[in-house]
């Protein structure tokens, strides 16, 4: 199969950390494509809890599959990014009326950047609806209990990052 017929598609998000939710939607992916790159956010001015470089480390050992799935970081446009990876589509959550809008915007903005992109939308299990980063962090700080919703290794690196058994 030629780079050009297979059909490969952009995870993107800022993954700090990557959560249950997240795992899910990866694997969604397998019977709709050839092949996923997660591709992690350069985002230092938001003050991530995780380096760009443990959020790849830890991410990759939990989904990284020669040939089908791998994951790396970007800065600048995602088009661009996609462009360099030879993918046609991005893939994204949707997890509540309250996300529609800005994926609205970010998958109408993509298009316009790039007409060749389509946004593929999904939604994860409806264990992981209400999931979020933000909500893992702040659950995790104030002592509640994860199990079941953050893979193990990343509930680890919490423990290690936030100093709490
Ligand atoms: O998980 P997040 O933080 O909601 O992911 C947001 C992400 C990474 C998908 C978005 O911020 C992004 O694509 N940033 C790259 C810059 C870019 O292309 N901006 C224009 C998007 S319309």
């Amino acid at each position: 199969m030629t780079r050009r017929s297979r059909r490969i598609a952009v995870y993107p998000g800022s993954f700090d950390p990557l959560h249950n939710g997240h795992l899910d939607l990866i694997g969604r992916c397998r019977p709709m494509f050839d092949e996923v790159v997660v591709a992690v956010l350069r985002n230092e001015e938001k003050r991530p809890l995780f380096s760009l470089e443990e959020r790849v480390e830890m991410i990759s050992s939990l989904v990284a599959d020669p040939g089908w799935c791998r994951v790396e970081s970007f800065s600048g446009l995602l088009v661009d990014f996609m462009d360099r990876v030879g993918a046609q589509a991005v893939v994204r959550g949707l997890r509540a009326v309250s996300d529609f809008e800005y994926e609205f915007q970010m998958a109408l903005m993509n298009r316009r950047l790039n007409p060749r992109v389509e946004t593929v939308f999904m939604v994860p299990r409806e264990d992981y609806i209400y999931l979020s980063s933000r909500l893992v962090k702040e659950v995790f700080a104030l002592g509640g209990e994860l199990s079941g919703l953050v893979p193990g290794p990343v509930l680890e690196r919490l423990r290690e990052r936030v100093g709490r058994r």
